[in-house]
């Protein structure tokens, strides 16, 4: 029997509490032993909770436990759910969390510990809820060389665009109703401004380059200035706006960005509604495959956790090398990547101008809509940034995306 502590009993640790709760018998099967929670680290008190017993207030009831063999952290947060994670790989225990933020900024050290310990830090719920993607990285991909990851990283926000394009509705009803779905962190701006996007595709970074990816590094843009008039465009376009969380290598330059961008209705990742997520992945040699399923939401985000955990039961003792190194990796400009770039303008500014600045375009028009509108052709984002600067009357821009 393997003994398990789940530190934090939030949604997502009460979650994995249910998930090891009512899969007994298959998860013993899978793990080759039964799996126990035998303690729940929490602040606070569960008057008539089932495990209400099984709480304790103390991390160090649990780190004096020497029948705990494996560390799920829920909590959230750097502090204090670092230092219990790493305490808890130095006594060789295994960790299995979903806290994106702490491994993010301390994956590399954190994956080091574990390997110096025998044991294993495994975080498959910290990017895509439930959809097993971390796994597939880091085993069933290392024969390629992964040029791109494209995702829609985010539950809370595709779910608002959804409801938003598809319903008219308003953001701040849509992101309530999210909220009260489970789908939302703690804070808002966290996934309105792509903050949460933006560290999971700086994980994903680290990960395909095996280099460190500064989550401050990554150009990020959230959606709170997307309009009912942008999807009406969007529309006329056959296409859809989707918070896309892009990593990309070309030349020989690694980039990543978070933004909006209009995706077209023949891309698989037009077709990705609500909570869900996908990752959309170009390898060397496997081409182009995509990852679909519940980015948030309890269940969804314990049943990757709790397959963390089954994962460090069956190599107790073993450490399972994921290669993910310290040392820092430069992302190119994103003035120098290209792209095209839907822009609305004031239509006192005439064509003339617009294609002296921009070149040839294409423009867009939609009925009531008193503008001028239009995609241009290929073209760095420096030299976007320096033609909408000389111009002005921007009235909005959203990236076109592009497989690159
Ligand atoms: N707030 C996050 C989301 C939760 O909406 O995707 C999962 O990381």
């Amino acid at each position: 029997m393997i003994n398990v502590a789940v530190l934090g009993y939030g949604t997502i640790g009460a979650g994995v509490v249910q998930v090891l709760q009512t899969n007994v018998e298959s998860i013993a099967k899978n793990a080759g032993q039964p799996i126990v929670v035998k303690r729940i680290l929490d602040l606070r008190e569960f008057p008539g909770d089932p495990n209400e017993k099984l709480v304790v207030h103390d991390y160090n009831i649990i780190k004096e436990d020497e029948d705990i063999q494996i560390v799920v952290e829920c909590m959230g947060g750097l502090n204090p759910a670092y230092t219990f994670v790493k305490t808890a790989l130095e006594q060789g225990r295994s960790v299995a969390t979903s806290n994106k933020e702490l491994v993010a900024k301390y994956g590399a050290e954190l994956i080091a510990t574990a390997r110096a310990n025998a044991c294993n830090f495994l975080f498959e719920a910290s990017v895509g809820g439930g959809i097993p993607l971390i796994r597939p990285l880091t085993s069933c991909l290392t024969a390629d060389v992964i040029q791109e990851i494209t995702g829609i990283l985010n539950g809370t926000t595709n779910y608002m665009l959804t409801k938003m394009g598809e319903e008219g509705r308003a953001f701040e009803d849509v992101l309530k109703e999210a909220q009260e779905r489970g789908y939302a962190e703690l804070h808002p701006e966290a996934d309105v401004e792509g903050y949460d996007a933006c560290r999971k595709i700086a994980i994903l970074t680290s990960l395909i380059s095996g280099y460190q990816v500064n989550f401050e590094d990554i150009h990020t843009e959230g959606i709170t200035h997307i309009t009912a008039e942008d999807f009406r465009y969007a529309k006329a376009m056959n296409s859809g706006i989707k918070l896309l969380a892009k990593s990309w290598k070309k030349d020989g330059n690694n980039y990543a960005m978070v933004a909006p961008m209009l995706v077209g209705h023949d891309h698989p990742l037009y077709a990705v509604r609500d909570v869900f997520n996908a990752i959309f992945v170009h390898g060397n040699m496997v081409d182009d495959i995509m990852f679909y399923g519940k980015g948030a939401g309890k269940l969804p985000t314990a049943s990757a956790v709790v397959s963390d955990v089954v994962e460090s039961a069956k190599a107790l003792g073993v450490n399972h090398r994921i290669f993910w190194s310290p040392e820092k990796l430069s992302l190119q400009s994103l003035a120098k990547c290209e792209g095209r770039y839907f822009v609305r303008m004031d239509k006192e500014v005439s064509p003339e101008d617009i294609e002296e600045s921009f070149g040839p375009v294409d423009y867009i028009s939609v009925d009531g809509i008193d503008e001028t509108a239009f995609v241009t052709g290929i073209m760095t984002e420096g030299s976007y940034r320096r033609a909408a600067a000389s111009l002005g009357h921007v009235i909005q821009m959203i990236r076109v995306y592009s497989k690159s």
